[in-house]
């Protein structure tokens, strides 16, 4: 693979600004990038999970030696998002200690995969000894266009999605798009439904540029669509992260279109959904209840759906005995329902939004209903 131009992008946030570095075919020059953004440490520490380290641990470990890196140690979590849990942070804590038993020998950590690596190396590199540096190396499209970028960083624990965690910022984001050829369709798909996210509530652009056909050309792996698109996403939640970096401000909030049902529905569907098929559902029952609300045209929710069918995406899940009781609890125990108000980012038109609190119970229901089938 040829090493094309680097697309950087900055994260402004003070002393905890950092580039994500978007590029086709550079992971072999890892270990000389981390150099040249002024990594130093002696060692390396890499969190994967067996499917992504199978794949790209070797090649990060020869680009880390190469740089002189002098151990580049690598630890697993299981794949998905079941290993996403406190037991796992605990071992990967466990590990991190016995790499590194004195403050001195502190080792660069590297998070090589997905969200759920990301999610979970994050929260234990920001917790171990208060807080060590690490390095984003996103290896799906979910992961590349939202999850390694803002520092929001945790793992599941009692039943509710992201509760346990930080706000960790990474030293910088190190994205090769090339490292997405081996994603399977299903995991190519779930990353488009943030696409699509980005489109329906911060861009109008994105979103009729993904309508025009661009959409078929990311899940083609195109690379100059794919990279337009994922430095677009970048940017856009750069955008947001700046303004409230610790989702105090409800600037943030927008990035939830379709969490507050899509969360619920992941974890009461025992992981039988990815992340992005999750969220497609949970957008379609947000505009649902937008237009309940009469806050959003029937209009919107047709071109919403007709992208999330075109990537191959779900719009409703087939209901089970128990299964709408268990949503609506989950719902309610999201960490976003404050003091027992319900919040919901509803879209109005592409790229914009409104926030809603103290919707009527029965309207969150129906919109429920409606795309349990
Ligand atoms: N922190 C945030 O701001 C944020 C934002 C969005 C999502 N998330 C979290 O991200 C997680 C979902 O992330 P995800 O969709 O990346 O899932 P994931 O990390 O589980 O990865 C999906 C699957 O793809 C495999 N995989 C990864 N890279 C691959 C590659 N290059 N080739 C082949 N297979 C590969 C993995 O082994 C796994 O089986 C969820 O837990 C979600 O809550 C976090
Ligand atoms: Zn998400």
């Amino acid at each position: 693979m040829i090493m094309g131009p680097i697309t950087r992008i900055d994260v402004h946030l003070g002393l905890r600004s950092y580039p994500v570095l978007i590029g086709h075919g550079w992971l072999r020059s890892i270990g000389e990038t981390l150099r040249d953004q002024g990594l130093k440490q002696t060692d390396a520490f890499v969190i994967t999970d067996p499917q992504v380290g199978g794949l790209l641990f070797e090649e990060v470990r020869l680009s880390l030696a190469s740089a002189g890196f002098r151990t580049v140690l690598r630890h697993d979590i299981p794949v998905g998002e079941e290993g996403k849990n406190w037991d796992e942070f605990s071992g990967a804590c466990a590990a991190l200690l016995a790499a590194s038993p004195e403050a001195g020998s502190v080792p660069l950590v590297i998070l090589l995969g997905g969200g759920v690596v990301g999610d979970l190396g994050g929260f234990a590199a920001g917790v171990f000894r208060r807080g060590v540096p690490f390095v984003q190396i996103p290896t799906t499209l979910l992961a590349a266009v939202d999850s390694s970028v803002g520092g929001k960083v945790a793992v599941n624990f009692g039943g509710v999605k992201n509760i346990m965690g930080i706000f960790n910022q990474p030293r910088l984001v190190a994205c090769d798009l090339a490292s997405l050829q081996t994603l399977s369709l299903r995991e190519l798909r779930s990353g488009a439904s943030e696409v699509i996210k980005y489109g329906a509530v911060c861009s109008a652009s994105l979103f009729e540029q993904l309508e025009r056909g661009d959409l078929e050309r990311l899940l083609a792996l195109e690379p100059e669509v794919l990279t337009d698109i994922v430095a677009q996403c970048v940017a856009l939640k750069a955008a947001v992260v700046e303004q409230d970096e610790f989702d105090k401000k409800g600037v943030r909030n927008v990035l939830n279109f379709g969490h507050t049902f899509g969360h619920a529905l992941e974890l009461s569907a025992d992981y039988a959904l990815t992340h992005g098929e999750a969220i497609a559902i949970g957008m379609i029952a947000a505009t649902r209840l937008a237009i309940a609300l009469g806050q959003c045209e029937p209009r919107f929710l047709e071109r919403l759906t007709g992208l999330l069918t075109r990537a191959g995406l779900p719009t409703s899940h087939s209901d089970a005995p128990g299964l709408f009781d268990r949503v609506l609890r989950a719902m309610q125990l999201d960490k976003k329902f404050r003091e027992g108000r319900n919040v919901f980012v509803l879209p109005t038109v592409p790229g914009a939004w409104q926030q809603r609190e103290n919707v009527e119970w029965p309207l969150v229901e129906a919109a429920l209903r409606s795309v349990l089938v």
